[in-house]
């Protein structure tokens, strides 16, 4: 399996990289001497990173085209060389707050955060089987562990990438790529500025990316975090349905 030597420079690829915890990792891999090219919708956002930042190639591309993630990938290998390490992040959240199911807001949940990932897998592995080199990491959330009150359209795709790099992980592992699964806790991002509810251990999208980065650098297949918070959420995992539905619904609010 490729362990990746974090003090020489490579190339990393970034899906979701114009904002949050890929905007935040984008630059801690820049100031550590890495190129970054990366994928996002918001050209603005993009054009202003690449003024920043040298080493940096932003590509505006939609994750659910599987055609414009080929693309980017080629546009990426051609400015910097072969992907080494990609971490696919991308996604959006929303809430399910009641019973009216929407099948639109789970399908286009579905293709961004899980399918998203899957056309970066096929445009990014074939490349990484045929060098037998590459790391890639795909990020999930502890919201993939077990459901919970308002995550019913988001939940089902994160326990899909979990699911994604589980299964894939075996013939990675075959090839000399390394797969890991990043499952973090709340991280004070556009994406949870929705949410109305106290966040535990909340944490800042550059904390994050901190500990996203030490996670790449070690074995672990998951990368989880805050330790605390991913502690108390793997206890909830093992719980009988019983009890687990008893003791969330009391520390959510939605008693059972
Ligand atoms: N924040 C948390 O508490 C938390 C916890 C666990 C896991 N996560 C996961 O971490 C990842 C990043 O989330 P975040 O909190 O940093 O949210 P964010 O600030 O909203 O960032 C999401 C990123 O994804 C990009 N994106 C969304 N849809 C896209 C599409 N169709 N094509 C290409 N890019 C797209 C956005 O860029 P454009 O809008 O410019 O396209 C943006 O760069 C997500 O997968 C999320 O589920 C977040």
């Amino acid at each position: 399996m490729t362990t990746i030597n974090p003090s020489l420079s490579v190339h990393v690829f970034i899906t979701g990289v114009s904002s949050g915890i890929g905007r935040a990792l984008a630059e801690a891999l820049l100031t550590a001497g890495h190129k970054v090219s990366g994928v996002a919708r918001r050209r603005h956002l993009l054009k202003e990173m690449e003024k920043h930042w040298p080493d940096f190639l932003g590509i505006s591309a939609d994750i659910t085209d599987a055609e414009a993630m080929a693309s980017a990938v080629k546009t990426a290998e051609t400015r910097f060389g072969p992907v080494d390490q990609a971490i696919l992040n991308a996604g959006v959240y929303e809430q399910q707050v009641d019973l009216n199911i929407d099948p639109a807001i789970f399908r286009q949940q579905m293709d961004i955060n899980y399918m998203g990932q899957v056309h970066a897998l096929a445009a990014l592995l074939p490349g990484m089987e045929q060098r037998h080199h590459g790391h890639i990491v795909i990020m999930a959330s502890v919201a993939g562990w077990r459901g919970l009150p308002l995550a019913a359209s988001y939940a089902p795709t994160k326990a899909a990438s979990i699911a994604l790099a589980e299964s894939l992980r075996f013939f990675c592992h075959q090839k000399g790529i390394k797969m890991q699964v990043a499952c973090p806790g709340f991280v004070k991002t556009e994406a949870t500025a929705k949410n109305t509810f106290a966040m535990p251990m909340l944490m800042t999208a550059q904390d994050a990316a901190k500990a996203l980065i030490k996670g790449m650098q070690s074995q672990r297949f998951l990368i989880s975090f805050p330790f605390r918070f991913q502690l108390m959420m793997k206890l909830l995992r093992l719980m009988p349905y019983r009890w687990y539905f008893w003791l969330t619904g009391r520390m959510t609010g939605y008693r059972q």
